[in-house]
């Protein structure tokens, strides 16, 4: 890998495994045939980049002619039989742990199997439950005779300005299949039927990200890791030393300090909402791909959740001014079959803002906060303005890429990752 040897030693075989991706190189290319994606409103790929589009003539916009809640289907799409949907209601404890359930053994693993994603319970009511989301977003597939819960797709709302248009979307996550029912087409038909309910509420556009490569990316994203616990890393097999480099001198070079360097920095509170409000619509202002948060979603989305979301605000002595942001989330990894580990806990970089702060800076003591509160890896991606700092900061490329994709909504000039604004979960 590029990045390896002396530089960044244990970055040699830095895996993606924890990010939904993992896709060695050949499979960064598109197929020759997309069965199901060529029916659906997305750029196709061999579309010239600067095409009109029906709706603004301007190239971005609607790729779909305008329609009304009255158009769409009333009834689900249909299942095979012996499957019945059924919208779960992540409020109730025994639906959210059979879903924690589902996902803790069906959802994303690397390439070579060797770690899973292992969202915990209380992550996923935070991020399946924020202000104006509804049941029927939480789709689910069960086996009629036993009620087993066997697939799943989730959206919640969120409004995005695309290249200076907003608009009420949703983030479409958490598409799962049991291993047993793969490959049998379940996926589009999640796919149409959480559509057809978004389409239901007079929402006609969808934000989502994958590392498969689909028609057709708005943007593409790199990950990079940074080592935090290089003894356990190693040993889990997430990466290995490079040729001369010993566990010492590893352990050395990836050591942070034990405390935050930044004057007045401290963990977010609710009073604090009206301030990060600000704070993050300015910032987000600067990218073509970004969310537009209120102050009831900040509240939702940016507050810290014990083991989940961890928010750190910069307050200017004597007078109080909150100028400066950064957070990150909890997701741990299960790592399969191995002999002494089961777990590996990743951070992964959420929203922050530089101000009166340099982005380095506030990552650096990111990384120190993620280490003392027992990660073993910090993940960021080149989006935002991280690109020029992970380096420095002795994160190693990771071999996956996160695709961004919008549903119904063309970009006439494709983005850098340096113009995406948004992360999800
Ligand atoms: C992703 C998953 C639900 C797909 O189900 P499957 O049984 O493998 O595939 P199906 O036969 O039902 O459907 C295949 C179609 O879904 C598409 N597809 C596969 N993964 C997809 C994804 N992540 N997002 C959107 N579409 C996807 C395929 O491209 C294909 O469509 P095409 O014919 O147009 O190419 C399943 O493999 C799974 O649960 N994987 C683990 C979790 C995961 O990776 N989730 C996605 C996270 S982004
Ligand atoms: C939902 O709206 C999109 C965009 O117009 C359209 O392509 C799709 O067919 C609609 N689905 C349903 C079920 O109405």
């Amino acid at each position: 890998m590029a990045e390896g040897g002396d530089k960044h030693p244990l970055a040699d075989k830095l895996k993606s495994a924890l990010d939904a991706l993992s896709i060695g190189d050949t499979k960064s290319r598109p197929k020759s045939n997309y069965a199901f994606w060529s029916t659906q409103p997305v750029s196709q790929f061999g579309e010239a980049e600067e095409g009109s589009s029906s709706a603004t003539g301007s190239g971005n916009g609607p790729i779909d002619a305008p329609k009304t809640v009255a158009d769409v289907k009333k009834e689900p799409y249909a299942l095979p039989a012996n499957f019945q949907w059924d919208d779960c209601d992540v409020d109730s404890d025994q639906t959210l742990a059979e879903l924690h359930e589902l996902l803790s053994l069906h959802y994303v693993e690397d390439d070579e199997n060797m770690f899973r994603f292992a969202y915990s319970a209380d992550f996923l009511r935070w991020a399946l439950r924020p202000p104006g989301t509804r049941r029927e977003w939480l789709c689910g597939i069960r086996v009629t005779t036993t009620k087993k819960l066997v697939a799943f797709i989730s959206g919640v709302p969120m409004r995005m300005r695309v290249d200076g248009e907003e608009r009420p979307m949703v983030e479409i996550n958490f598409l799962c299949v049991h291993k047993k029912l793969r490959h049998k087409r379940l996926a589009p038909v999640l796919i149409r039927e959480i559509t057809r309910r978004v389409n239901l509420t007079d929402i006609w556009q969808a934000v989502y990200t994958a590392g498969v490569v689909l028609p057709r990316p708005a943007a593409e994203a790199q990950y990079w890791h940074r080592t935090l616990n290089p003894r356990k890393l190693v040993e889990v097999g997430f990466s290995r030393l490079a040729p001369r480099m010993t566990m010492a001198r590893a352990i050395k070079l990836y050591r942070v300090g034990a405390t935050p360097t930044i004057p007045g920095l401290r963990p977010m509170v609710a009073a604090d909402v009206p301030a990060v409000t600000r704070l993050l619509t300015g910032y987000l202002a600067s990218f073509r791909l970004a969310p537009v948060l209120h102050e009831e979603e900040v509240a939702h989305w940016m507050l810290p959740v014990p083991n989940v979301m961890h928010t750190y605000v910069v307050e200017r002595a004597g007078t109080g001014e909150l100028t400066d942001l950064l957070s990150f989330y909890t997701l741990p990894s299960t790592v399969i079959n191995h002999k002494t580990h089961t777990s590996l806990t990743a951070a992964y970089m959420f929203y922050s803002v530089p101000a009166t702060v340099p982005l380095a800076q506030l990552l650096g003591d990111a990384l120190i906060l993620a280490s003392s509160t027992g990660h073993d890896v910090f993940n960021a991606l080149d989006i935002f303005e991280n690109g020029p700092v992970l380096r420095d900061l002795k994160f190693g490329i990771g071999d996956g890429k996160l695709r961004y994709y919008l549903y119904n909504w063309r970009v006439a000039k494709g983005m850098q990752p340096s113009d995406v604004g948004l992360v999800m979960l």
